[in-house]
């Protein structure tokens, strides 16, 4: 794992946004894993910031959510398509059609969780998965457990996960309580990895990453079996 401990959270995004970057002038047409929340939106500014300048080309990008809430309309303003549409797509000249989060309104969750994986092999895998990290070590919403999902799945989130996100909602009670995520092996399988950790609340979690033991009751810890894993966090989450 590479590890680089940033003094503030715009230089955690400046780097991170130094790795976009250069993977896109690497392969112009890669498939991006991407992820909300909070910790990536200094990311999402600077990515803006260089399309605006003519630094970055998004036209043949492929992108493929983490996660989303289920069940949630689309349009709603906590989805993570509004996220992902206001946040990025809607200021880079990517192509929303090549844009994908999973189906927070699928009948069939199961199937559109299948439908999910199927799609991520058929682009051929991720060049390059971004994520955030739960305070409570969770991966894309992979919540601590004894047995881990490797595929797409109905997740349950657990109180802590939906406590952390009520920041975001009118009232817990509007947190919903299950999400579609993609599960580790899609993750694992990507071909690098950046993982952003910011604020001191991430503290704990970052030191879990640093120490030697890998368990499913942080799931984040199995990214340390990952051969091109970056781990970026800044000075409040590294020294708590
Ligand atoms: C979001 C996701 C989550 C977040 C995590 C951290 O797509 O998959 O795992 O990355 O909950 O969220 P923030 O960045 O808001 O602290």
């Amino acid at each position: 794992m590479n590890f680089l401990v940033c003094n503030t959270y715009e230089e955690v995004s400046q780097e991170a946004a130094k790795i976009f970057e250069a993977q896109l002038k690497a392969k112009p047409d890669s498939v991006l894993g991407l992820a909300t929340g909070s910790t990536p939106l200094g990311l999402y500014r600077e990515l803006i910031r260089a399309y605006q300048c003519g630094g970055v080309d998004f036209s043949r990008v492929t992108s493929i959510n983490l996660d989303e809430y289920y069940p949630i309309e689309p349009t709603h303003e906590q989805s993570y398509r509004y996220f992902m549409d206001t946040n990025l797509f809607n200021h880079i000249n990517i192509n929303k059609e090549n844009t994908f989060v999973p189906n927070g309104k699928a009948a069939d969750p199961a199937a559109e969780s299948v439908a999910y994986d199927e799609r991520v092999k058929r682009l051929g895998g991720i060049d390059l998965q971004l994520l955030g990290i739960g305070e409570n070590g969770h991966i894309g919403f992979n919540e601590p457990s004894e047995q881990l999902h490797a595929g797409t799945h109905v997740e349950v989130l657990t109180e802590s996960t939906r406590q952390a996100n009520s920041r975001f909602f009118a009232s817990l009670d509007e947190v919903p309580t299950h999400a579609i995520t993609m599960g580790m092996t899609s993750i694992l399988t990507a071909r690098k990895i950046v993982l952003l950790a910011c604020g001191k609340n991430k503290h704990d979690v970052v030191m879990a990453m640093l120490d030697d033991k890998i368990t499913t009751s942080i799931p984040a810890t199995l990214l340390k079996c990952h051969p091109d894993m970056t781990l970026l966090c800044d000075n409040a989450a590294f020294k708590g």
